[in-house]
């Protein structure tokens, strides 16, 4: 049965997710008068679980309001010693070699994955495990922050699916990993 493990997740213009600080807030600078969800709640039906490395967990967490998954969480950390118990209900640690996170995942039913976090995304694109890419991009250059792509030790090519912009202001594109025949090993 096939697996695909996605990214869907906003950068500004100089490909930074975060500001320096870590904030997000620039996120939710472009008007939006009728609650555009920009394709979140279509792309999240067809997504079983996240996996989230542990920073973007803490910051979901100081979020107000009620927890936004309905899908299990499976946060990455190899410093967490457990998930705090408040949130014990909502999210699982998982640890180890990426490969073997996912056959673990796999093996609880798992199969359509969303991937979320700077340095989480970057691992799984260093092994090659992203399968589909949407990013929307919106008009602001940070200057600096934490990055969504990094060093890769090879070329990693996409077909492009396709682009929509939304709001007039934010430019949403979904790539999807070509591999020449080579499928993913896990
Ligand atoms: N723009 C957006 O749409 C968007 C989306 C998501 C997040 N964000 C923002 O991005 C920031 C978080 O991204 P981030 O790059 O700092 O971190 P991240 O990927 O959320 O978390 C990184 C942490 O995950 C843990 N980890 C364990 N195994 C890992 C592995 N194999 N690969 C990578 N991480 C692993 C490590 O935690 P330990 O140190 O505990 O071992 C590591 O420090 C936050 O500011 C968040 O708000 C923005």
């Amino acid at each position: 049965m096939t697996t695909t493990n996605s990214v869907f997740i906003a950068t500004s213009l100089d490909g930074y997710i975060a500001d320096r600080h870590g904030g997000i807030d620039w996120l939710h600078a472009t008007p939006n008068p009728n609650g555009s969800d920009l394709g979140y709640g279509v792309f999240m039906s067809g997504s079983d679980a996240l996996v989230m490395g542990r920073n973007t967990f803490e910051t979901v967490c100081g979020f107000d309001g009620p927890w936004p998954y309905e899908q299990p969480v499976f946060v990455l950390s190899n410093r967490l010693l457990q998930i705090p118990p408040e949130y014990a209900d909502k999210a699982k640690l998982v640890q180890g070699p990426l490969p073997e996170v996912l056959a673990q995942l796999h093996r609880l039913g798992h199969r359509s994955l969303y991937i979320d976090g700077g340095r989480t995304i970057q691992a799984f694109l260093r092994e090659d495990l992203i399968d589909e890419l949407i990013v929307t991009r919106l008009p602001i250059l940070l200057g600096g922050g934490i990055p969504l792509f990094g060093d890769l030790p090879e070329h990693l090519d996409w077909t492009h699916v396709s682009t929509r912009v939304w709001l007039d202001a934010l430019v949403q594109s979904h790539y999807r990993r070509v591999r020449k025949g080579v499928p993913r090993v896990c």
